[in-house]
């Protein structure tokens, strides 16, 4: 059955890596694609950032392609809120799905280290903590201002994400599921997450449950990622950790995610941004959209077309034919066309 996927490309270098990843989808078939011209040049010639009834659009499609968004030309990142942050809240995208696997020995950033250390999971809280937008500025712009940020936890939510790593765990077969938090100083709202992970880990015992600060994460995926298999975490830590994955995989542009509400339409992307100075230049590296659009169809139950996706990929990178950030010489485009061959 034919697929409709709305394609949002948005901004700098999204839209040349969706380009790649769209070429990818074409040549596995069975996909509708409508492309979306939601972005910041939209948004600074129409005053529009998402339209009105943008996001029931949305939920009308089997899945979403996202590029990125994000432009120096919109300093307050309005429409990167509305689009991004939007789709991940209206759609109640709670699960944010961030696999870690280095994909050849020679990419890898740290000595000594092989594909066997670095293949984990991160599991980010996606519609909570930080990023729920409350607070807010009084006195702005004077030496008096008061800046308030606030975060929220509540227990469906970080039971759900919580759960979810567990029944990842579990339906993989793997064995460590890691929750990193800082309850040490966030008395509050880091209670909860201790709380919920205390309830819900008895009720795996074949799994061993650990917890880590956030800050102690952050040293041991440098120093030992090979002890990590799925991690939970908040909305906030979890975006910063999963730019270290990336660098662990051999650079942002290889890391994939999906933003996913099972069994609702779900929306995916490549972790990096938009890459101002990059962007017009064909340097981008298209395997992380490449690879997030293989986490779609494998989410929409086509598992066959994922693995030829990642092997693709992976026979690609093993190959050196690659992008200039993970050694190799390709623009954007040639790197595209070398995975698409592979897929033939
Ligand atoms: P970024 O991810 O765009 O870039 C970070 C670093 O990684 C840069 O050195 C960049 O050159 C490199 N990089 C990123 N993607 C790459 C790729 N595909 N190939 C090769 N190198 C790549 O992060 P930033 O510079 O902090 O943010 C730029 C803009 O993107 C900001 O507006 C930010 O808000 C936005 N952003 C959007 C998303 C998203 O849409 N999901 C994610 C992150 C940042
Ligand atoms: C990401 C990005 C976004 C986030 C930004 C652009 C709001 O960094 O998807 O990792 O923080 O979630
Ligand atoms: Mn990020």
């Amino acid at each position: 059955m034919t697929q409709r996927i709305a394609v949002i490309p948005g901004d700098g270098i999204g839209k040349e890596v969706v380009a790649e990843a769209v070429r990818v989808l074409e040549a596995c078939g069975d996909v509708a694609l409508e492309a979306l011209p939601w972005s910041a040049d939209h948004y600074l010639s129409t005053g529009v950032t998402i339209p009105a009834g943008g996001y029931d659009m949305l939920r009308s499609f089997d899945a979403i392609l996202i590029g990125a968004l994000g432009d120096p030309r919109v300093p307050d990142n309005r429409h990167a809120r509305d689009i991004l942050l939007g789709t991940r809240f209206e759609l109640d995208l709670f699960v944010n799905y961030r696999p870690v696997r280095l994909l050849d020995d020679r990419i890898c950033p740290l000595k000594n280290r092989t594909r066997r250390d670095i293949d984990f999971v991160v599991f980010r809280e996606n519609t909570e903590g930080l990023y729920v937008g409350a607070g807010g500025r009084m006195r702005p712009d004077t030496d008096d201002e008061i800046a308030i940020q606030e975060e929220i936890n509540t227990y469906r939510g970080v039971h759900r994400i919580v759960k979810h790593a567990f029944e990842f765990a579990r339906a993989r077969g793997l064995h460590r599921v890691c929750m990193a938090d800082k309850s040490n100083a966030m008395a509050h709202g880091h209670a909860l997450w201790q709380r919920v992970f205390r309830e819900l880990s008895p009720q795996y015992p074949h799994i061993t449950a650990t917890h880590l600060y956030i800050d102690a994460l952050a040293l041991l995926l440098v120093q030992s990622p090979d002890q990590f298999e799925v991690i939970v975490t908040n909305n906030l830590f979890g975006d910063i950790i999963t730019d270290i994955g990336g660098a662990l995989q051999g650079g942002l542009g290889m890391a994939a995610s999906g933003n996913i509400h099972p069994g609702r339409t779900s929306m995916f992307e490549p972790v990096h941004g938009s890459a101002p100075p990059l962007a017009g230049k064909n340097v981008a590296n298209p395997i992380g959209a490449i690879l997030s659009a293989a986490l779609m169809l494998e989410t929409l139950g086509r598992e066959d077309d994922a693995r030829r996706i990642e092997r693709a990929v992976e026979a690609a990178v093993h190959a050196g034919e690659t992008t200039r950030d993970v050694g190799g010489s390709l623009g954007t485009r040639e790197a595209g066309a070398a995975i698409l061959k592979r897929l033939a």
